[in-house]
């Protein structure tokens, strides 16, 4: 290991944040909406965030995709993979896409496209970080923990070429 790592987000900060927008979303999406976590890097937040609906009254059903547009490196390839597809029918379904970094936009801009193609009523999405500065896609999530500068973050489920993935706290790594 040779980067530094520096702790930018506390485990109470994040679980705050984690119940907040699960109210949030508990408002606006109705009883029982159809979330779908993308892997691997939103698996932890998508646990948490569904345990937080649940306290406050939602019983969702739950999914996963995988899609890639990182190798190991820290830079979006700007080619999105489909690795893991979820389950088809989703007509009539309010459905909440829910991943780890909304970075360029080209992993959710295509869930959000696949899920619509699928028969989803409404599809909504909902990011953990949000890099604003780094889009080159023009989508905007519509729940969001937190927004940060261009750092690389790591742990809560997001990695740094698969490590890191276990902290239970945001950090930011550098080189
Ligand atoms: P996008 O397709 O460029 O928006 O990238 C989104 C995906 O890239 C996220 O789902 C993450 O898996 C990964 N990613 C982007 N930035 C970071 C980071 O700072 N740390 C870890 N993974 C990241
Ligand atoms: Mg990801």
């Amino acid at each position: 290991m040779t980067e530094k790592v520096f702790t930018l987000l506390t485990e109470a900060q994040i679980t705050k944040r984690v119940n907040a927008l699960a109210e949030e979303i508990a408002a606006d999406l109705g009883p029982e909406p159809h979330v779908v976590g993308l892997f691997k890097g939103a698996f932890v937040f998508a646990a948490d965030l569904i345990r937080a609906m649940h306290r406050h009254g939602v019983e969702p059903t739950m999914d996963f995709m995988h899609i890639s547009s990182y190798g190991d490196g820290t830079e979006s390839s700007g080619q999105v993979e489909l690795n893991i597809d979820c389950r088809d029918n989703l007509e009539g379904r309010q459905v909440l896409v829910v991943d780890d970094i909304l970075d360029s936009g080209n992993s959710l801009t295509f869930a959000v496209e696949h899920l619509k193609k699928k028969g989803a009523e409404r599809v909504t999405t909902c990011v953990l970080m949000d890099k604003p500065s780094r889009r080159t896609l023009p989508i905007k999530a519509d729940y969001i923990g937190f927004q940060v500068p261009n750092l690389f973050v790591v742990g809560y489920g997001m990695d740094y070429a698969e490590r890191y993935r276990e902290l239970p706290y945001i950090a930011s790594i550098r080189k």
